[in-house]
């Protein structure tokens, strides 16, 4: 028996975050995306653990053992589940690698999905989503997939329904950035932070009625300048990505992904074209509007 499980990758339409508390994370409020870029996870029976990484970008920095954290949600479902921890899993990745897009959470996500499946522990939503937080911050998002608000460390999610989806080109710059090392950046240049109780209603309005001229220029990253601290170069990426004719450019998370808002598919197609001109490396996606599967197979 073999069953493989997606996930989508996603960006971060609005992040702010709040100062570092004793847990050693910060509260945050974000609207989660998902774009229809996945990762896919199959998993096989096996007399042991081993974790093989293949895929249409970079995977050079993938762990193929106990770092990485697919091996560490099967391990967790395989205590919780009391089962052996005797699998094989393959990991197809089509989200960016270490670029703020989740790709590591997808993973440990369709992890999650394939293996309940596949050990038919037939654990419920919230048990698999409660498993997904001691994972990491974004391991529920990755989990629920399509449109949410993430509260506290982004792992509390607020289903949010999308009416129409946005249009995006990605540009998934050259190099990685540390998740903790972008926030040890911020708390260097915004100490007394703090983060909104909300999104702003009409925020939210345009999200859900994929209104990108409305919603460009509410687009906000508080981990942005701490980034392009980090990595100078990305602000020339969001100067070209908006000469290219972005309604705007943010990066992904905590980058160091870059991703531009366009009108519908054609323009992102243009710009998307303009970027490749120049020689910048680019996708054109979309919001994702389905949830993360799971496919059967004998
Ligand atoms: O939860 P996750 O393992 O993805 O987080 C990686 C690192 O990002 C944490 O160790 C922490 O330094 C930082 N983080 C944070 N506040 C959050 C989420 C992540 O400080 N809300």
């Amino acid at each position: 028996m073999e069953v493989t499980a997606s996930s989508p990758g996603k960006i971060n339409l609005g992040l702010w975050v709040g100062a570092l508390e004793s847990s050693g994370y910060h509260p945050l409020l974000t609207a989660f995306q998902a774009v229809d870029l996945w990762d896919f996870v199959t998993a096989r029976s096996d007399d042991q653990m081993s974790l093989e990484v293949k895929g249409s970008v970079d995977c050079g920095l993938v762990p193929h053992d106990e770092r990485n954290v697919a091996w560490q949600a099967a391990r967790a479902l395989a205590k919780h589940c009391g089962k052996e921890e005797a699998v094989a899993l393959q990991i197809s990745k089509n989200i960016p690698v270490a670029g703020g897009m989740a790709g590591g959470s997808a993973d440990a996500a369709a992890t999650l999905l394939a293996l309940d499946a596949l050990w038919e522990c037939g654990l419920d939503d919230s048990t698999l989503q409660q498993l997904a937080s001691t994972l990491g911050s974004d391991v529920p998002f990755s989990l629920h997939g399509q449109a949410a608000i993430g509260r506290d460390r982004g792992d509390a999610l607020t289903a949010v329904a999308i009416e129409k989806p946005l249009h995006f080109v990605l540009c998934p710059s050259e190099g990685a950035l540390s998740t903790g090392a972008v926030y040890a950046e911020y708390d260097r240049l915004s100490p007394r932070a703090s983060v909104p109780t909300a999104i702003d209603p009409a925020f939210l309005a345009a999200w859900q009625a994929g209104d990108a001229e409305a919603l460009a220029p509410l687009i906000h990253n508080d981990l942005q300048p701490a980034a392009i601290s980090l990595m100078p170069e990305l602000e020339t990426l969001a100067t070209q990505i908006e000469k290219a004719g972005a309604l705007r450019a943010a990066v992904s998370g905590s980058g160091p992904t870059m991703w531009g808002l366009a009108l519908n598919a054609e323009h992102a197609g243009e710009i998307a074209q303009a970027l490749r001109a120049d020689g910048i490396t680019t996708w054109v996606t979309q919001s994702s509007l389905e949830n993360p599967r799971l496919r059967l197979s004998r």
